[in-house]
């Protein structure tokens, strides 16, 4: 088993990396959690044999299952988790485990990071886009009045498991659209990340991949826990993503979006046939299928809440593995566009 050691102002922490690390982890959950007061939260699409390979191990904790999906990630499941763990008799000294996608760590992080105001949690993701993304960083929240994620917090893990072998269940369309956010992670930060997509065998190397793509994330969390700046880096692929996103509504899952953005700010020819042969290589889309009113999609933009007034904080990737960020103006996002 791999440790990668995050360090952050709020804790520091360990991610367990390793194929069967799901099997191990109740010698995390037992030295963190000396009380014994362990809740499991997940939802209803984690397929059982995940769930009960955890469950047995801590010795049948209480479970929480909600329905899967984005639209569970809202304020009323998070009540129902509140009173749940009150109604359980949860303690300030209980433990939670997230088992699940990014939906699933969003929501139990953020019950965690509120309840009795802030009591441990442990991220079991078990998605790629979890296990590459979202379970490291310590944000954690939930949508509300019809705009993601605005009610959150950080609220960083005690530990992280990551186990690759978990992502067999998944579908391959569900599996490449996380595995995005390596291709993205070696754009920005790790060019021999990036070039182990460049080959047919790339599912082979999936630890590695996995690996390297959270060594990228720590290396930028850890300098801005509280994204003031350099974290903003992690943002690439995703100012025009988020705006594919809203506006094509469903179509196109997250990391398809990404894929689109990555290769609509990629401008060198030479990097865009590489990054196009990925992107091919996984499946993923290079440009939405339908035309789209770009007009709307610079609106859509500069609504972000990431982006300034007239401008946006554009990254760019001038050579693969290092990332810039570029205020650029919305004539330049526009042009971009057509
Ligand atoms: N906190 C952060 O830093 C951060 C970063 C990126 C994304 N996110 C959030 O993550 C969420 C998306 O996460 P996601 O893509 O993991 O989606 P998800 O959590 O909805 O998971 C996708 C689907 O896969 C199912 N599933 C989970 N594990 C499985 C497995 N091993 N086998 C088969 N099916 C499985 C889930 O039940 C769900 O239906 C969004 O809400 C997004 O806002 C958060
Ligand atoms: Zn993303």
């Amino acid at each position: 088993m791999k440790k990668i050691e995050v360090n952050t102002k709020e804790r520091k922490y360990t991610i367990h990396l390793g194929c069967g690390a799901l099997n191990e982890a109740a010698a995390v959950v037992d030295e963190l959690c000396k009380s014994k007061s362990v809740f499991i939260i997940t939802d209803s699409g984690v397929p059982e044999r995940w769930v009960d390979a955890l469950a047995e191990q801590l010795g049948k904790p209480p479970v929480f299952v909600f329905e899967q999906g984005e639209a569970s990630k809202n304020i009323e499941i998070y009540g129902e988790i509140l009173a749940w763990l009150a109604e359980q008799k949860a303690t300030r000294k209980s433990l939670v485990v997230a088992l699940g996608g990014g939906v699933t760590g969003d929501m139990a992080g953020f019950a965690a990071a509120t309840y009795m105001r802030g009591i441990e949690y442990v991220n079991i993701p078990t998605t790629s886009l979890s296990q590459i993304d979202s379970s490291v960083g310590g944000k954690t929240a939930i949508d509300h009045g019809g705009i993601k994620n605005i009610v959150g917090a950080f609220h960083q893990p005690s530990a992280v498991i990551v186990d690759p072998e978990v992502l067999g269940t998944l579908s391959e369309r569900e599996r490449n659209n996380g595995l995005v956010e390596a291709v993205k992670a070696g754009l920005i930060g790790d060019g021999e990340l990036f070039e182990l997509f460049e080959h047919d065998d790339y599912m082979d190397h999936i630890e590695e991949i996995i690996e390297r793509a959270l060594l990228v994330k720590k290396r930028i969390v850890e300098e801005d826990e509280h994204e003031s700046n350099l974290r903003k880096v992690l943002n690439f692929g995703h100012t025009f993503g988020h705006a594919y996103e809203s506006y094509f509504g469903g179509r196109y899952l997250h990391g398809e979006c990404v894929a689109m953005d990555m290769m609509t700010v990629t401008e060198d020819e030479e990097k865009k046939t590489r990054l196009s042969a990925v992107l091919r290589r996984l499946g993923l889309p290079e440009t939405p299928e339908e035309e789209a009113d770009s007009e709307k999609l610079a609106n859509l933009i500069m609504n972000d809440k990431k982006s300034g007034r007239g401008s946006v904080d554009l990254v760019r990737v001038r050579e693969i593995g290092t990332a810039v960020i570029e205020t650029t103006g919305m004539e330049e996002i526009r042009k971009m566009l057509k």
